[in-house]
């Protein structure tokens, strides 16, 4: 029988005490899975102690729910503990978790050694799907543990920035920079719960709906700038039913915001846009970010709008997608045979120049589009993107009528689990011109593969 091993390291610079209890709550588990396994911590007793049982559900593939108990076998704070899987997937599992004193910080060493079950079955499963989904989980890990006990780098002036969207995968990335940087950051979010779990704790969720209105003036108070990174549920597949369209939530929402930011008395605003905005757009999601635009430049708010390309980072729903099919299936559709010109962006160039902006003179009252380094097919992002992730599929490239066949099919399907709208949606080029970047906001850009790896192969097997 193979005994496989995983070993991760990682350096974060806060305390070893705070690191240490950070680890300590079985809660901040789903903080430190990608979403798209469907984590849930379905134990109730919470209390770290050698013996404590913890029981969880997860979704690795197509959804099907698969149970995972397993116990603390020793636990020794600050330094460490193990867990060891009683009922689950593997034949045997052993995690090791190392805390130690590191300069002025804390080194973390994750220690995973696993068996697999049905022999050379398991070794053909751990080849094609176990191990790369490991890394992928291990590297988001790394990637989480950055966003969630960050260096905090304070700013020499300190605002308050409310930041409409901070929940969710670009706004959270900006809400979290502006927490490093030592602002203090105040997330509007619609939903009930949970809002706040990929944010690192300090941030504040106040509740606001932007399409009703509903908490807004209140969210709002005492806040010195806005950020606003909005997109509703399930993009691009729109309800109109439940309110889920490109006007009603980047349109209407934005404008509603904008005339409750400029009421509250607001001194400075960042929008996100997306490259392609205009009044005469054939898609009609870019006259509704063209509207939202507009009512950014008209609200009396001292503004920048950022338009982005296509980006991506350890959170994006679209690029971890397509590396979930490869992970699932023996190969990855790829919808128009993936022809359109791409320019990635990496979510953290992104979360940096929104809030570079918000102080920036140069960027006061300008539309600033950012892409990334480099211009490629979506097939060739595709490729570069399995290759960091070290999963092996062939392409599986389909012409745009076809795709758009099925998806006209399901959308009459109860769920509507795609529409033709979100095949044009995902099939179109997204290239910036980022001239005005470079004059205005100069800086580096990280390449797609660079910032892929920051969360996948981030481990030694
Ligand atoms: N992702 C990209 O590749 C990309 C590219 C170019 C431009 N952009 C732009 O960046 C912005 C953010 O995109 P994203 O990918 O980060 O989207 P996302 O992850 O889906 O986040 C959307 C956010 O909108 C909030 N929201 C939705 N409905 C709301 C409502 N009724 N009231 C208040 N808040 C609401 C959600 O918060 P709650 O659920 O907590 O309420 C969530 O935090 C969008 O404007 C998008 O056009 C994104």
């Amino acid at each position: 029988m193979t005994v496989h091993r995983i070993h991760a390291s990682q350096h974060l610079d806060r305390p070893l005490p705070e690191v240490f209890d950070f680890f300590s709550r079985p809660e901040n588990l789903a903080r430190l899975t990608p979403k798209g396994l469907g984590f849930e911590l379905r134990s109730a007793d919470r209390q770290m102690r050698t013996g404590l049982g913890i029981e969880y559900r997860i979704r690795p593939a197509l959804g099907i729910p698969l149970t995972w108990t397993s116990v603390i076998a020793d636990y020794t704070p600050p330094t460490g503990f193990v867990d060891v899987q009683l009922r689950g997937p593997y034949r045997s599992w052993r995690h090791v978790h190392r805390f130690s004193e590191e300069g002025h910080g804390t080194r973390v060493d994750d220690e995973v050694t696993y068996t697999l079950p049905l022999g050379p079955l398991g070794a053909i499963a751990n080849a094609l799907f176990v191990r790369p989904s490991l890394e992928q989980i291990f590297g988001f890990r790394r990637a989480a543990m950055e966003d969630l006990l960050p260096q905090r780098d304070v700013s020499a002036t300190p605002m308050t920035v409310a930041v409409a969207g901070g929940s969710g995968f670009v706004g959270g990335a900006i809400a979290g920079e502006l927490h490093r940087r030592g602002h203090r950051v105040v997330v509007l979010s619609h939903r009930e719960e949970s809002a706040g779990e990929r944010l690192p704790d300090g941030i504040e969720i106040r509740h606001a709906d932007v399409t009703t209105g509903v908490g807004l003036a209140g969210a709002l108070r005492d806040t010195d700038a806005l950020v606003i990174a909005l997109a509703f549920p399930n993009l691009p597949i729109e309800d109109a039913r439940r309110g889920h369209t490109f006007e009603a939530v980047d349109a209407a929402g934005t404008e509603r915001l904008v005339a409750a930011a400029s009421t509250a008395g607001m001194k400075r605003l960042v929008y996100l846009s997306g490259v392609g905005a205009a009044p005469d757009a054939d898609r009609h999601w870019f006259r509704a970010k063209w509207r939202a635009e507009s009512a950014v430049r008209d609200g009396g708010i001292d503004f920048t709008i950022i338009r982005p390309t296509w980006v991506f980072g350890p959170r994006d729903d679209s690029l971890n997608r397509f590396i979930g099919f490869a992970r699932t299936l023996p190969f990855v559709p790829l919808s128009n045979f993936g022809d359109q010109q791409m320019q990635p962006v990496y979510v953290q160039d992104v979360a940096t120049l929104a809030a570079d902006a918000l102080v920036a003179e140069a960027a006061r009252n300008e539309t600033i589009e950012i892409g990334g380094p480099e211009v490629m097919s979506m097939r060739e992002v595709i490729r570069r993107a399995l290759r960091v992730a070290r999963v092996d599929r062939p392409l599986l490239p389909a012409p745009a009528p076809i795709v758009k066949g099925v998806a006209a099919v399901l959308a009459l399907l109860p769920g509507r689990l795609l529409t033709p709208d979100a095949i044009d949606f995902v099939n179109q080029p997204a290239v910036a011109d980022n001239r005005m970047l470079f004059e205005r906001m100069p800086r580096q850009l990280t390449s797609l593969e660079d910032g892929l790896r920051t969360y996948f192969g981030a481990t030694s097997t």
